[in-house]
């Protein structure tokens, strides 16, 4: 099958709202550094462009996890498969998602990192589907709430592809 990306959201408005998410994080976290937790791969784009806008020191650990399940369910158990090189004792933790989805991958997440004793833990993500929530997740940041749709662009994928477009878009599929 062919596929075809349509843009629903554009770089300008991308790159827009992540500017005014690093100066709302800048107020919020004034006086402290912010110990921001990537989730790779897709996170990777977002976090690098919020951290440009974030005015007070920033430090970086990254985490890559793979949730136990078929394809097109996460079953919420999170299998760790690149773990943190920093404790997370005492620091104000930002964990930066690319979407929420179901909200099992990142309730499982959010779980097992409170259990390692940080200062504060927050969440930013860059999209999320709330109509598509199963499990609970509190989220202190967000980029665009969007409808059902499936998106790839900025970090977002389709079997490993599109992660570099500059853009959110929906993939279709064609004959
Ligand atoms: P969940 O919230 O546990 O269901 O899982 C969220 C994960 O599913 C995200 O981190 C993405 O890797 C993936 N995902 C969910 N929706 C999309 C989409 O529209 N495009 C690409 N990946 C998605
Ligand atoms: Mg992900």
């Amino acid at each position: 099958m062919a596929e075809e990306v349509s843009v629903l959201i554009s770089e300008e408005d991308v790159q827009k709202r992540i500017r005014e998410l690093g100066e709302q994080i800048s107020r919020d976290y004034e006086g402290k550094t912010v110990h921001i937790i990537g989730v790779l791969k897709g996170a990777c784009y977002f976090m690098c462009d919020l951290a440009r806008h974030i005015t007070v020191p920033v430090t970086f650990d990254f985490m890559s996890v793979s949730s136990y399940g078929d394809d097109t369910k996460s079953s919420g158990i999170v299998k760790i498969v690149k773990d943190l090189d920093e404790p997370l004792t005492g620091k104000d933790v930002l964990v930066v998602e690319d979407i929420i989805d179901s909200g099992r991958t990142l309730s499982h997440l959010m779980e097992l990192l409170k259990g390692r004793k940080p200062a504060t833990l927050k969440l930013a993500t860059l999209l999320d589907k709330p109509d598509r929530r199963v499990t609970e997740v509190n989220v202190d940041y967000t980029g665009f709430e969007i409808e059902d749709v499936f998106v790839v662009g900025f970090g977002l994928d389709y079997a490993q592809r599109y992660r570099n477009l500059p853009y959110i878009g929906v993939l279709h599929f064609t004959d």
